[in-house]
Order: C-alpha cells, then sequence, then structure tokens
C-alpha cells in the first residue's frame, strides 16, 4: 500500500533538472551530430592523432595529388592542402559505408581553391551504381585562395556515395565540404536532423558539453600558439569559433581528429534551439582520466582562467565587447544566457583540484556574480579521494559538485536512497554522468528506479544527465550511449526512452509517501548480476554464486566473516572493501578488481535465501 499526503510539501523539482551530457565520444561531433559529410575535408589527419591516420585518410587519388604543408597554406590554423596535378581527381569516402543523400533533397558543396591558371573543377556524387546527381563544374580564378559553392539535388537514395572533385589543371583544394541543405531548424554549419531531434525531443533542460575526458586531458601540457596550431591535446575553446577554415583541427582525446567544426557557437546555439541551459566545462589544469598532474605553472594557469572569463563574455558580453562581438560577427547578437559553468572533470587530486578550483572560482565571482561555478567530486562515487574531494568542496562552500557514476542495474536499483542523507546545508548536486552498464531494457528499469531517487532528494540534487549520449555504431569507445547511430539512421536505446519519460514529465514538487508491503530491494536474487551485489549479502544464507557455464564459484551462509567465505570455482578470490573480487581466471583470461567496472564481464549468477528478519 501507498501512503500519500497531499498536504505534504516535499522538494521543489526545478523544470532544468534533467538535462543532457553532449561529448565528442564515439565520433559524436564529426561523423555524428554536425552534419559535414566529408570526412577528413581540410587533409589534417595525422598519425598523431591516430596511428592508422595519414593526410589521405578516407580519400583516394586518381592521378597524381599530394598533401602539402607550405608557405602556400590557407592560413596559419589550416596547415595542409591538397595539389592535384591537371587531368587529375580525388574522391571522399564519407563516414561509415560512404556519403549518405536522400533522393530530392539539396546538398551544398563548397571548397576552398586555388590554381595558377584558369582551372574547372568538375564535381561528382555517385556510387557503385552510377550518378546520384548532376554533376557541378566550377571556374577557379587566378587569384589565390578563393571559396566556391554548388549546389546538388539528389537524384537517388544512397549511403554509399562519393564526392569527387577532377581539376583540369593544377590546383590547390582545401575544406572540401558537402553539407546538408535540411540541417536542424536550417541553421548553417549545422546539424544532423534526425540526431539533434531526438535531443529535441527529450525537451532537455541544460546541455552539458563538451565533455568529459576531452575537456581535461592534456590542458597542463600546451597551449596553442600562433606557430604551433598543430597537434596539440588540449581542448580551447577559442580554437573552436570563427570561421570554420580558421578552426586549427586537433587530436581528440578518444582517438580521432576534430574538426572542431561543431563548436562552442554552435554548443550555445544548439541548446538555445532545444531550449536548454548551456554548460560548458573549462579545464581546472588537474587530470583525471588515466593520468595524475597538475600544473605548477602559473602563466599557463592564469591564461586558462582567463579563458574562462572570455567564455563567459562570449556567451553573455554585450557586442561591444571584444568576445560579445565575435558572438555577434558569428550571427548572434544576443546573449546566449549562460548561468552556469563547470571547471574541471574527474580531477583524481582533489588537494590540487581544489586549489585551482578556488582561483577560477575568485575570478569568475569577481566579475561575474551571478555565475554558477560547479567542482566535481573526482572520478570515484565512494572512497578516500571522493571523500576528501566532498570534504574540500564543503569546506571551501562551493555552489554545486558534479558526480559521476557508471555502475551495475543491481547498484542503482540498491542506492536509490544516495541522496537521502546527503548534507542539506552543503554543496548541491550535479549528476553530471551516470549510467547502469548495459543498454537492455533492465538498465534501463533500473535507471528508472534511481531517478526517482533523485527527483525525492530535487532540494539537493539539482542537475543530472545520463552519458554518453551518442554513439557512431562503427566507431565506439565506450558503452553504454543513449542513441546510436550511422550515416544513414539512429536509434534510441531502453536507456533514452527513459530519459525521455522524465525529461517530458517533471513535476513541480515532490509528494512525500511511504509504502508497506512492497519487495525488499535485496529480497532474493537469481540472474545475472555483478560482483558489487556481495556487498550485501550479509542480509543473506545458502548464498551461491555460479559462473556462466553453471560451476559453483562461491558458497557460503555470510555468517559475517567475509574473509572466511570460500571459493570453490577456479581462479583465486579476494576480499576487499566489502566486495569480492576474481583475481586470476584462466577461463575468462580476465583480470577484475574490487570496484573495477569491467566486473559485468562475467555472467555471474547469485541464489540466495534472505536471512529472517532482515
Ligand atoms: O562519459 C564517458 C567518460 O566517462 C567521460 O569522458 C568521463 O568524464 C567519464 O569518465
Amino acid at each position: 500500500a501507498i501512503t500519500v499526503d497531499p498536504a505534504a510539501q516535499g522538494a521543489k523539482i526545478d523544470d532544468s533538472m534533467y538535462g543532457v551530457f553532449f561529448e565528442d565520444i564515439n565520433r559524436a561531433a564529426d561523423g555524428g551530430l554536425y552534419a559535414e559529410l566529408v570526412q577528413n575535408r581540410s587533409f589534417e589527419y595525422s598519425t598523431a592523432d591516430n596511428t592508422s591516420y595519414t593526410p589521405l585518410t578516407s580519400w583516394t587519388v586518381d592521378g597524381t595529388a599530394q598533401v602539402v604543408n607550405d608557405d602556400g597554406r590557407l592560413n596559419d590554423r589550416n596547415r595542409n592542402y591538397l595539389s592535384l596535378a591537371a587531368g587529375s581527381s580525388v574522391t571522399n569516402a564519407g563516414y561509415n559505408t560512404g556519403v549518405h543523400v536522400d533522393e530530392g533533397k539539396k546538398y551544398d558543396f563548397s571548397v576552398w581553391a586555388r590554381a595558377t591558371g584558369a582551372a574547372t573543377l568538375t564535381v561528382t556524387l555517385q556510387d557503385a551504381d552510377g550518378t546520384l546527381a548532376t554533376a557541378r563544374r566550377v571556374a577557379v580564378r587566378k587569384n589565390g585562395w578563393a571559396k566556391y559553392t554548388a549546389t546538388f539535388t539528389a537524384t537517388r537514395t544512397s549511403s554509399n556515395g562519393r564526392l569527387s572533385v577532377a581539376s583540369s589543371a593544377a590546383a590547390a583544394l582545401d575544406m572540401v565540404s558537402l553539407f546538408p541543405r535540411d540541417t536542424y531548424k536550417h541553421q548553417s554549419n549545422g546539424l544532423r536532423k534526425d540526431l539533434a531531434e531526438k535531443v529535441a525531443a527529450l525537451h532537455p533542460g541544460f546541455v552539458r558539453f563538451p565533455g568529459g575526458c576531452l575537456v581535461n586531458t592534456g590542458s597542463m601540457e600546451d597551449y596553442s600558439e600562433a606557430s604551433n596550431w598543430q597537434r596539440k591535446r588540449s581542448y580551447q575553446w577559442k580554437d573552436t569559433i570563427g570561421p570554420v577554415e580558421e578552426r586549427a583541427t586537433n587530436s581528440n582525446f578518444w582517438g580521432y581528429n576534430q574538426s572542431y567544426g561543431l563548436g562552442y557557437y554552435e554548443y550555445f546555439r544548439f541548446s538555445e534551439d532545444v531550449g536548454a541551459m548551456p554548460l560548458p566545462v573549462v579545464p581546472a589544469l588537474v587530470t583525471g582520466c588515466g593520468q595524475n598532474k597538475a600544473t605548477d605553472d602559473e602563466a599557463l594557469l592564469k591564461r586558462h582562467i582567463q579563458d574562462a572569463l572570455d567564455l563567459i563574455e562570449f556567451a553573455n558580453g554585450p557586442v561591444t565587447s571584444t568576445w560579445g562581438r565575435k558572438r555577434a560577427q558569428m550571427g548572434h547578437p544576443e546573449p546566449f544566457h549562460l548561468t552556469h559553468i563547470g571547471v574541471g572533470n574527474e580531477e583524481n587530486l582533489p588537494v590540487e583540484f581544489m586549489a585551482r578550483f578556488k582561483q577560477f572560482r575568485t575570478a569568475i565571482e569577481a566579475k561575474y556574480p551571478d555565475i554558477t561555478v560547479v567542482s566535481n567530486s573526482g572520478p570515484d562515487d565512494t572512497g578516500s579521494t571522493f571523500d576528501t574531494a566532498w570534504q574540500l568542496n564543503r569546506e571551501a562552500k562551493v555552489d554545486m559538485v558534479d558526480e559521476h557514476y557508471y555502475n551495475s542495474p543491481q547498484w542503482f536499483l540498491q542506492n536509490n536512497g544516495r541522496y537521502d542523507s546527503y548534507d542539506r546545508n552543503g554543496p548541491k548536486v550535479f549528476l553530471g554522468e551516470y549510467a547502469s552498464q548495459g543498454n537492455a531494457f533492465k538498465n534501463g528499469l533500473a535507471e528508472a528506479a534511481f531517478m526517482t531517487g533523485l527527483e525525492r532528494n530535487a532540494d539537493i540534487v539539482k542537475l543530472a544527465s545520463y552519458a554518453p549520449l551518442f554513439a557512431n555504431e562503427d566507431y565506439v569507445q565506450w558503452r553504454p550511449d543513449m542513441v546510436w547511430f550511422n550515416n544513414h539512421a539512429s536509434w534510441n536505446s531502453a536507456n533514452y526512452e527513459v530519459q525521455k519519460l522524465f525529461m517530458n514529465n517533471v513535476g513541480d514538487r515532490v509528494v512525500p509517501s511511504t509504502a508497506t508491503g512492497t519487495p525488499s530491494l535485496l529480497a532474493p536474487i537469481t540472474g545475472a548480476v555483478g560482483l558489487s551485489t556481495w556487498a550485501t549479502t550479509a542480509a543473506y544464507d545458502d548464498v551461491k554464486v555460479t559462473g556462466a557455464d553453471g560451476e559453483t564459484l562461491l558458497t557460503d551462509d555470510f555468517s559475517g566473516d567475509a574473509s572466511q567465505w570460500t571459493h570453490t570455482g577456479g581462479g583465486s578470490w579476494s576480499v576487499q572493501d566489502g566486495q569480492y573480487a576474481q583475481t586470476d581466471v584462466a577461463a575468462e583470461n580476465t583480470m577484475v578488481s574490487a570496484g573495477d567496472p569491467s566486473w559485468h564481464d562475467y555472467d555471474l549468477h547469485v541464489k540466495a535465501t534472505k536471512k529472517a528478519g532482515k
């Protein structure tokens, strides 16, 4: 039975509570949300991005052509260009199976070109079955680099298209581009409609961008200079705005080249177009994400702090300000109404992080007292790093702390009450990344159950976003993901449907309720579960764990002394932090340590009888 007291006043739920987290991971940007159909359009792919890349990745040459990096380049930030011999052509293979076009739709071609004599470019769209649109001819004038355009109307639908450019005379080419005319909200340099519409259909309260590990990695090592526009690891928002041909491409943390065609202006515009609050994250110069480094370079730190201030001016400043003017020049004189900014992502050195975070916060609050500066709690959801991070955040009276966790569905069911005991006088929570590990229905269900706990605690949990948002099925670095796609289709996960349900039905206020006679979360368990289940087994008798092929790995009556649990299967087991870990399992050839998210690779089954009274 559920008892509800309609007169009781629970927490107020903000309209912006549920949002999305966009990171350029799994090719979510180039070859994904960014609608550009040509891969490696500026010939900047490099082995520094990925050892399998060359400047001609995704291109084939018929005749003679070479990528050149010399003083004849388009501009300082766009180093390479293609030198194409007379009578030769180059062909681009797009993403996935090729360039996708829909019959009857328009496609805008553009190229920067330079020729020493008169040259005519012949541009074609075709697949193995023949032409996909009437060929276009472009006359290249003699006077240095210029941008040329042409429009195709597709005569057939194909996902295997190829874009070719042939030249009658020697010519230099750069920024070879093909965009569908029909982008989301018809924006120029726009977004792929089906993917953007899937986000819009969620009605997200906010968009967190652009990462993730993408943001902080390398930030303390390198700051771009005009003399060194190539290959730096640090993500700097200023590199991502202005004319696309002047955005230096970069190595992406996730192992590919990022064009920055989808940059900060486009992120702000997208947030506005879907009616969401923009929530950018800037690097704090302390990593996480597999590294343990913090910068001691005060000058570098100051530059990044200034960048954060300039970012706020870019978003909100008047058109008379330096960065507000740049926003206006890009087509948006009105402010983007930035109210929150994240500083750092998953830093695993909490003391070093907090020292630098405070410098960011002091500078931002001095100039923009109304902006909420969001801190974070490091890479873990429990443990000493997490505890220290939270302690420091509390002591520093931080407004909001970004927490991240990826756990088993069982964990999500068992931790519905996670925020019930959070200090109501401490920082608010931004649950910036979370997912039940898996794309199955049960994962969505576990997340939905967990989200009722977020909502019950909406006075302290102010923002929450599932992660990651997108994955191109042919370029996956991370699972699970909310929306999947290839070059012509996109489809939703069960997790997406859960997010949509919650985001489209945000209540005004929690109505407190109590329930009796409901099954306990710790009721007898049968089914595939993770090792983290063991943390709760004191409530059980006669527990038996079997592996995928039915062999018994572990038995115990859980008398209370975990170290006396017996293992009966292959490999050895150890107990740590209240969890079991299998440390050497020859059969699976896998190592698992306590808390290691790879636990779910095991197909363990637990059967248990609940102890009386538990
Ligand atoms: O969402 C994928 C990654 O998970 C993010 O980049 C990082 O913040 C987290 O570890």
